[in-house]
């Protein structure tokens, strides 16, 4: 039975051009990488800060292991939390201004545990219609009502909210790059007595007074504010940032953080360092807008073409083979920039999903600007 049931989908996704692949990159998230013969600019890496490859960074993480070891050895509340996790928290807390800050392995796993230890059944939940693969299957898993509201649609979200709610969204959407109008959408879920989670997987680090993020851009301060390390930060594990009675609650039922062996004290360790990394490297952020209005100076008006505020550039091909061909095409010119097609997004919105990280030049950023302006030129004479 599962046999055939595999095959059939594997089959089903084959014909359908929708069949994705494992990539081995030899040296790891480079900002320059080889794959067999040929060298290629990495145009598809979520480091936007350029974390991953710093010096600094890897070294925090060699001191960490020097001092705390491989693994933490348990879940935090047998013996896996040591003065490194400890010290992280704090660490966030002052920087974002909350009482509480739990550690999880994975943003997918903090979305998970939120969501299934705070939502009882007859509640209601309201998220934005593109969240994250994470939160809308926790949500549709949870013994909570439903619903979504229309992308970045506050008066949309009002007229969902029949009792006080979870609204649930994203700083930055991670498909699109736009951002989200979080001051309206707090004033309306302040107004329903209904309390808002913000995921700002895509913002913590990119924007806003010291890459506090998102909420900070906007000035609001959400109940629930998740932060993952494995974009901006260049590392990888997530925090959800809370009030005191929250944290405890969380500590006490969140069963991904509490069935599950905390991350290693020397990640923990090195994440201390990328968070005080990202709050006085402000050049990190400039280096982001410089290389932003390079990208936007070539490309802005060109069919296809989406400004955003933040590092990530969707270039819109529409459909799937489409858009298969043009990352063949930046390949042969050297760029790697990902081909992402539905079901990631909705179905004829397949696209190029290019993302600027402070390691890239200006250079490098018009020269992949003026292969997409060619690639398309010719695609238009062809059709
Ligand atoms: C908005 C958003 N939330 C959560 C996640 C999951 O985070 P992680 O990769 O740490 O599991 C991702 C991405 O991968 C994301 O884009």
């Amino acid at each position: 039975m599962f046999s055939q049931r595999i095959e059939q989908a594997l089959t089903i996704r084959q014909e359908k051009g929708l069949s994705r692949q494992l990539n081995v990159l030899e040296g790891g998230n480079q900002p320059m990488f080889c794959q067999g013969s040929r060298q290629y600019i990495n145009f598809s890496s979520n480091d936007y800060l350029g974390m991953a490859t710093e010096p600094e960074l890897i070294q925090a993480w060699k001191e960490g292991l020097d001092k705390y070891g491989a693994g933490s050895g348990a879940s935090p509340l047998v013996t896996g939390f040591s003065r490194a996790h400890a010290e992280l928290e704090q660490t966030l807390c002052s920087w974002l201004g909350y009482d509480r800050a739990i550690l999880f392995n994975s943003g997918f796993s903090a979305n998970q545990a939120v969501l299934f230890s705070l939502l009882e059944k007859g509640d209601l939940l309201v998220q934005d219609k593109l969240n994250h693969a994470s939160l809308m299957e926790a949500g549709m898993l949870s013994p909570a009502n439903m619903k979504r509201f229309r992308h970045n649609d506050p008066e949309h979200l009002n007229t969902q909210l029949s009792q006080p709610a979870l609204v649930v969204t994203e700083g930055v959407f991670s498909m699109d790059g736009d951002t989200s109008p979080l001051k309206n959408i707090k004033q309306i879920c302040d107004k329903q007595n209904s309390w808002l989670m913000v995921d700002d997987a895509h913002g913590i680090g990119v924007l806003g007074e010291e890459g506090k993020g998102s909420c900070c851009a906007e000035g609001i301060k959400p109940q629930l504010l998740i932060v993952t390390f494995g974009k901006g930060f260049g590392l990888s594990g997530a925090a959800v940032l809370c009030d005191k009675p929250t944290g405890d609650y969380l500590t006490q039922f969140a069963r991904h953080h509490v069935y599950s062996t905390a991350m290693p004290p020397a990640q923990a360790y090195a994440l201390k360092k990328a968070a005080n990394m990202i709050q006085s490297q402000q050049w990190r952020r400039d280096r982001l807008a410089e290389l932003q209005s390079a990208y936007n100076d070539t490309l802005s008006g060109l069919e296809g073409f989406v400004s955003t505020p933040t590092p990530i550039k969707p270039f819109i091909c529409g459909d799937a083979s489409h858009a298969l061909s043009m990352a063949d095409n930046l390949k042969s010119h050297g760029f790697w920039a990902t081909a992402i097609r539905p079901p990631t997004v909705p179905n004829g919105s397949a696209r190029i999903r290019i993302t600027l990280t402070a390691n890239h030049s200006p250079e490098q950023v018009k020269a992949l600007a003026e292969a997409i302006v060619q690639f398309s030129e010719e695609h238009n004479r062809e059709s």
